[in-house]
This record gives C-alpha cells, sequence and structure tokens, in this order.
C-alpha cells in the first residue's frame, strides 16, 4: 500500500526541507525524502549546506578566525597571549556537533509541522492515474504517491579530468572541512567562494596555501573595486595567488600531490602539495532519480529544465535550488521552495533574482546585491557611485578592523538603488539594508536620510548613500 500525499519534496536540503514546511503550513499533506547519513547511518537532513557547506564552514572560519585574533590582533589590545595551540580535532569536533544540531533541528520542523520524514533515496516510479508514484529506497524504504513533486536534489562536487576526489590528498569540500591536521603546503584549485573560504581557514591556522585560478582576475562575478581590494587584503594575508594557469597532469603519491599547470605566460611549471582542494564549482544531481524514464528534462549542462516558476516540462513536477538554473546559494533555494509551495496551494509565489544576495566569508567579508559598475557601464544605463571606507567609521576603527568600503549605486536619473557592494567587517549583515532598500524601491536619498546608530558599521551604508549625493559628513 503507497502512502498518499499532496506534494512528495525529494531532497532535504535547504531548498527542499524548507519547501516541505511552507507546503505544510498551507494545510498540503507533505512528505520529504532525503538520503542523508550520519556516520552511524542516522539521517542527517539538511543537504549540503548543512553537512558539508554553509554551516559547518562557517563554523570553522569562527574557529581559524579566532586563532588568528588570538595570535595576532589581541597583542595590540594589550592582551597577551602565551603558548598558543590549535587542537584541529577538536575544532572538527566543535564543527560536527554544530551540523548535528542543525540536523536535529530540522528533524524537529519535519515533527512539529507533521511533515513525514522518508530516509532514503527517492526516485520517479511512473504515474497512478493523475498522482506522481514515488519509491524510497534506504532505511525508510517506502512508496508513495502524490499530486506534486518538488525536485530539490542539489549538487555535488565537479572533480578535475583526471584527479578523482580520495578524500586523503584530492579533496572535495567535504574533505576540505574535515583535514585531520593542519597541512603544511596546501594547493587550492578554483579561486571561486570555496577556494577562497576554505583556502583562509587552513591558511591562517598556519598552512602556506597556494590558489590556482583558470581566469586572469580574482572573482569576475564582484564589483570591479571590491574585486581589487578583495586580491590586495588576500595578497597581503598572504594567500599566494597565480591566475591564468591551465592544470595538467594531478599525480598523487602516499603523502603528497603534485601538480603540473602553465601559467599565465604558457611556461610550464609543478608545484607539490600535502593536500590539494579542488573546488572549480559543482554539479546538479539527478543520478537516480529515475527522472529520464518520467520524461524529465534536463538543460545541455545537465540542470533539471525550468521556467521561471520552477515548473518542469511535467504536469505537477517542479525543481529549486541547486538542481536547477540560477545561483547556487541556499537562501535562493529557500526562496524557491517557498514560492512553489505557494504556487501549489494556489498562491503567488514569488523569487525576485535581482535582490539575491551574495556573501563571501573571509576576512574582510565580501557581499553585494544588485548589479555591479560594470554591469550597468555595459547596459549602458547612467548612474551616480557613492563609497565610504571603513577607515573612516569609528566603530570599525574600535574593532580594529578597517579594510574596506561600502559602495552604492543609483540610477542618475530616478537615483533608485542598483546596487551595494561591501567588502570589510560584518559586510554578510549589512547587506541586508542593501536588499530591504531595493526591494522597497528605495533611493538612495532614503538611505542617506535614515537614523543609522552611532557608532555602528551601518553608518558606512549611509555616509555610502550620501556620498551618492556627494555629502558625506563624515569624510
Ligand atoms: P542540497 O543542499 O545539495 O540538498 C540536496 C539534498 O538532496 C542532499 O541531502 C542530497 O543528498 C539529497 N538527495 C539527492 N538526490 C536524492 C534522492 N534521489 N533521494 C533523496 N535525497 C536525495 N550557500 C550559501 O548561501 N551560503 C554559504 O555560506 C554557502 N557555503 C557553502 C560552502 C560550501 C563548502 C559549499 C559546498 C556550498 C556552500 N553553499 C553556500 C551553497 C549551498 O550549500 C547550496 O546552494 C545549497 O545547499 C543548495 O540547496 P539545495 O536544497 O538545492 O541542495
Ligand atoms: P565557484 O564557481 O565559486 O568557483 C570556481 C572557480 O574555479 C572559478 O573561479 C573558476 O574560474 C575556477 N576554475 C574552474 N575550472 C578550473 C580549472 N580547471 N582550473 C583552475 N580553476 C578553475 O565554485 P566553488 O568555489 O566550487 O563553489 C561552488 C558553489 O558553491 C559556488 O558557486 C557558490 O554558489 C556555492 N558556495 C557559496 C558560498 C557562499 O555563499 N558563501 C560558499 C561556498 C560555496
Amino acid at each position: 500500500m503507497a502512502d498518499n500525499f499532496d506534494v512528495v519534496v525529494i531532497g532535504g536540503g535547504p531548498g527542499g526541507y524548507i519547501a516541505a514546511i511552507r507546503a505544510a503550513q498551507l494545510g498540503l499533506s507533505t512528505a520529504c525524502i532525503d538520503d542523508g547519513a550520519r556516520p552511524d547511518g542516522k539521517p542527517a537532513p539538511g543537504g549540503t549546506c548543512t553537512n558539508v557547506g554553509c554551516i559547518p564552514s562557517k563554523a570553522l572560519l569562527q574557529s581559524s578566525e579566532n586563532f588568528e585574533h588570538a595570535g595576532h590582533a589581541f597583542a595590540d589590545h594589550g592582551i597577551g597571549v602565551s603558548g598558543l595551540t590549535i587542537d584541529v580535532a577538536r575544532m572538527l569536533a566543535r564543527k560536527d556537533r554544530v551540523v548535528r544540531q542543525n540536523n536535529d533541528g530540522i528533524l524537529y520542523l519535519f515533527k512539529k509541522n507533521k511533515i513525514a520524514f522518508f530516509h532514503g533515496r527517492g526516485s520517479f516510479a511512473g504515474r497512478d492515474g493523475e498522482r506522481w508514484k514515488v519509491t524510497v529506497v534506504g532505511p525508510g524504504a517506502a512508496s508513495l504517491t502524490a499530486h506534486h513533486v518538488i525536485v530539490a536534489t542539489g549538487s555535488t562536487p565537479r572533480a578535475l579530468p583526471g584527479a578523482p576526489f580520495d578524500g586523503q590528498r584530492v579533496l572535495d569540500n567535504a574533505g576540505a572541512l574535515a583535514i585531520p591536521e593542519v597541512p603544511k603546503r596546501l594547493g587550492v584549485v578554483g579561486a571561486g567562494v570555496i577556494g577562497l573560504e576554505m583556502g583562509s581557514v587552513w591558511r591562517r591556522l598556519g598552512a602556506e596555501v597556494t590558489i590556482l585560478e583558470a581566469l586572469p582576475a580574482l572573482l569576475p562575478a564582484a564589483d570591479e573595486a571590491i574585486a581589487r581590494e578583495a586580491q590586495k587584503a588576500f595578497g597581503k594575508q598572504g594567500l599566494a595567488m597565480h591566475f591564468g594557469v591551465a592544470i595538467g597532469a594531478v599525480r598523487v603519491d602516499k603523502d603528497r600531490v603534485d601538480v603540473d599547470y602553465k601559467d599565465a605566460s604558457g611556461a610550464g611549471q609543478s608545484a607539490s602539495f600535502d593536500r590539494l582542494i579542488v573546488s572549480i564549482g559543482r554539479l546538479p544531481t539527478t543520478a537516480g532519480l529515475n527522472g529520464q524514464a518520467v520524461g524529465l528534462k534536463l538543460d545541455a549542462r545537465g540542470f533539471v529544465e525550468v521556467d521561471a516558476d520552477c515548473r518542469t516540462g511535467l504536469p505537477g513536477v517542479w525543481a529549486i535550488g541547486d538542481v536547477v538554473r540560477g545561483p547556487m546559494l541556499a537562501h535562493k533555494a529557500e526562496e524557491e521552495g517557498v514560492a512553489v509551495a505557494e504556487r501549489i496551494a494556489g498562491e503567488h509565489g514569488h523569487v525576485d533574482f535581482n535582490t539575491v544576495p551574495w556573501v563571501i566569508y573571509t576576512s574582510p567579508e565580501i557581499a553585494w546585491v544588485g548589479q555591479t559598475e560594470q554591469q550597468l557601464k555595459a547596459a549602458g544605463i547612467a548612474y551616480r557611485a557613492g563609497s565610504f571606507p571603513f577607515s573612516a567609521n569609528g566603530r570599525a576603527r574600535a574593532l580594529g578592523d578597517t579594510t574596506g568600503f561600502v559602495k552604492i549605486l543609483a540610477d542618475a536619473a530616478t537615483d533608485r538603488i542598483l546596487g551595494m557592494h561591501v567588502i570589510g567587517p560584518m559586510a554578510s549583515e549589512l547587506i541586508a539594508e542593501g536588499v530591504v532598500a531595493m526591494e522597497f524601491g528605495a533611493a538612495s536619498e532614503d538611505l542617506a536620510r535614515i537614523c543609522h546608530a552611532h557608532p555602528s558599521l551601518s553608518e558606512a551604508t549611509k555616509e555610502a548613500a550620501l556620498a551618492v549625493d556627494k555629502r558625506t559628513l563624515n569624510l
């Protein structure tokens, strides 16, 4: 006998579990299937984000930042620290605890919202009249039917050709989050978000980090001024970055890994590392779904094909998050999950891709929303720009962290905010003000006229808004 639901969600990452919660809130009988497992075999819902992505990386970024502050920043505050050590096993155990708290939190939310959770792998098993049949294989084996299926199966790391991940020397994101001791020489292929965050973690703990990047410059999607400032800051910290490289052979030995590559001038180079993190992007996960058998269409890059509303070509089948087009970000997956649940319930869910913020949790943090200067120039949109450096912000000086600036871009004619770009302390939190302002169609003048607490980092946002009209008060 099959269990019958209104909605079955395949995948319990931030896209899937949030979609399930919203569907249940709207009164739909809902099931969520997820195959994530802890080492002891118990369910580990939360997907990449909770288990091997957002959450554990931020736990290690915090631990390593604390270590770096104790070693380098505390002295200036008159705080002496002697005999500073790092217990990597304990740091990793703390990270694992943080992950488990999040796994447990999601299981609690399933219960609270009366969502049936099935631990295992879900796949399409054809049609039963108007309903979809979905089979679960694993500890929670079951046969389910539903009017609506939401595919939220996420993504997996892309390997370098000829250098498969081995969990020892050649590491994906999961491996990068679980290195058992600080490597002396750490190689990173790809200066994207994972490369910069994980490279920062291990550099702060003492590794000599070399990043090999195919493109000629850092962070091409960021505003050019932000990318330049980031490259300067990371270089000063000691991250060695080589751009325009072409990776050749990767040779794995018992205790090291050698990488041949051509540098930007085309000259052959070779580098030897204790461990190599490969962070060159991620691929959508559709294996095991049996989607092909029911006609689920993939695009040329292997993503589930969807329209602007996350509808696949199949009636009642939706897809969200990393497995579909758009940025691979947890909050984008969540927004799509909520919107799809609302559409299923007959409401008008909506996701505004122009106000999805990006955050890179390095030090300095980098965050942006909306358009960059180079995008506005390319589109021929007349704009005014205002910037304000943290070096002129009282709170940043008190924190001892004055790197970076806030930049606001506003339409030259209407003054409507078109983009906000931040590099500096707590950029991840500051960017929320830009998102709200853009969602409400605010002008830079609106931000400039809002009373911001003093002293606070957010005053730099207000000053950047004032700078759009060339009337900063503190510069
Ligand atoms: P996922 O989180 O990948 O979840 C999919 C789930 O479905 C997984 O549990 C998978 O095992 C399961 N699954 C797959 N197929 C099946 C099947 N057939 N049956 C049952 N279950 C299945 N994003 C941010 O916004 N902020 C960050 O700080 C951030 N940091 C990151 C750090 C790292 C190291 C990495 C790798 C990613 C990071 N991301 C971050 C990206 C973020 O993790 C993803 O965008 C997000 O997890 C996508 O959510 P999702 O629900 O689409 O997929
Ligand atoms: P990425 O797309 O951010 O960066 C990959 C980098 O590798 C690019 O700079 C690319 O030019 C480079 N590259 C590709 N092939 C290469 C090759 N053969 N040799 C050398 N360099 C090569 O991908 P990444 O870092 O793997 O992360 C995947 C995704 O996960 C991100 O795009 C992001 O969506 C998400 N993520 C988000 C985080 C956040 O929001 N803070 C943190 C970490 C990941």
